[in-house]
């Protein structure tokens, strides 16, 4: 009976609300079901079989250290055979594009040699495209294989990643240039993703101590190992998503200033420490006692400096002026 009211009331709206309504409920429903989506696909899921989706041979580029090795290991956990170096003829049935660099500390672009900035764009760039390109054939010929590319939330997340410019713009080639492979091949039977991290500890951020939000590479792997193959692109750690939810609530210009407030922080202190182990080595050369100055010394004086909240550019004159002909040298370097 009161189904029948329900529908005599709808039917008697104008055919406008009716479908405003509709809109709504879809809306709202859509909103209820993005979290319990979220946990199923964390923590529930199971990961896919990779073997028996995309062969039992995997080459993992980057694989001495940090993410690469830690994916490494996972996927030799799940019974695939990795390949060490040459893959012509061989049937890579999983690659993982994890090599990568980035500058040895935060730097305006002005300061970032021309060495430095090809060897980012080679790596990061080219390195991955070649990769992938060598591995493809044989997977279009056999209409299955995987593709994860590692991006970074500095690119696909944040509106800017300031003093690491041709870092964060290397890994938006890879997002864009996964998320169209994707579209590409994903009727041939070839998942391509690319996976975006955000902090995790490894050598490449200078973190050794895991937590919470920067999980450890092996933390890390786990999750990034489970998500593969499923979309075009993942965060696949659970408080790394987190923090992107969180940061789709910060207006771009608030993140802006964040950035920008810890790049120029690195560079200082990079410079400070570049500085103070410059003059340390040069006063060595000098003052006989001084060969008897520890790192943990140096440590202190840079902290002393940092703590003292000095301004890079007037510690650099500060240096030039208290030594004689070596400091230009320093100065300029
Ligand atoms: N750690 C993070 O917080 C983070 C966040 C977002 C994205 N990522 C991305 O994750 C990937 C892995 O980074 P990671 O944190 O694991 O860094 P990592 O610990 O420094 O490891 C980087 C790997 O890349 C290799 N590599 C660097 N330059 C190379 C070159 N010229 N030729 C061959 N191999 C080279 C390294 O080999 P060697 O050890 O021989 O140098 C190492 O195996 C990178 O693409 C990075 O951009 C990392």
């Amino acid at each position: 009976m009161k189904i029948d009211s329900c529908i005599n009331l709808l039917e008697a709206q104008p055919s406008w609300i009716i479908l405003l309504s509709s809109l709504g409920f879809l809306t709202l429903l859509r909103a209820a079901i993005a979290p319990l989506s979220w946990v199923y696909s964390t923590f529930l899921r199971p990961g896919k079989d990779l073997k028996s989706s995309y062969g039992s041979w995997a080459l993992v580029t980057g694989a001495t250290d940090g993410i690469g090795k830690a994916i490494a290991l996972q996927l030799a956990r799940r019974g695939l055979h990795l390949l060490e170096a040459e893959i012509e003829g061989l049937d890579v049935g999983l690659l993982v594009n994890s090599a990568g660099t980035t500058y040895p500390h935060a730097m305006f672009f002005h300061e970032v040699e021309e060495e430095l900035w090809r060897s980012l764009v080679r790596v990061n760039v080219e390195a991955t495209t070649r990769v992938t390109r060598a591995v493809l054939p044989g997977m279009l010929r056999r209409r299955r294989g995987a593709v994860v590319n590692i991006g970074s939330a500095a690119s696909a997340v944040l509106p800017s990643f300031p003093f690491s410019a041709v870092y964060a713009a290397t890994k938006a080639y890879i997002d864009q240039f996964s998320r169209s492979l994707f579209a590409e091949y994903k009727r041939m039977g070839i998942d391509v993703q690319c996976q975006i991290p955000f902090y995790v500890a490894t050598k490449m951020v200078s973190m050794k101590q895991s937590s919470t939000f920067v999980p450890s590479p092996d933390e890390y792997a786990k999750a990034a190992v489970d998500w593969i193959g499923y979309g075009p692109r993942c965060t696949p750690y659970w408080s790394h998503s987190l923090q992107w939810c969180f940061t789709c609530f910060i207006p771009d210009f608030v993140l802006d200033l964040w950035r920008l407030h810890v790049g120029i922080t690195n560079r200082n202190q990079a410079c400070i420490l570049r500085y103070t182990t410059l003059v340390v080595e040069s006063v060595k050369e000098y003052v006989p006692f001084c060969a008897e100055i520890s790192n943990e010394d140096m440590g202190l004086t840079q902290n002393a400096f940092i703590n003292d909240g000095q301004d890079q550019d007037e510690m650099s004159q500060i240096l030039v002026a208290d030594h004689s002909d070596r400091k230009i040298e320093i100065g300029q370097k």
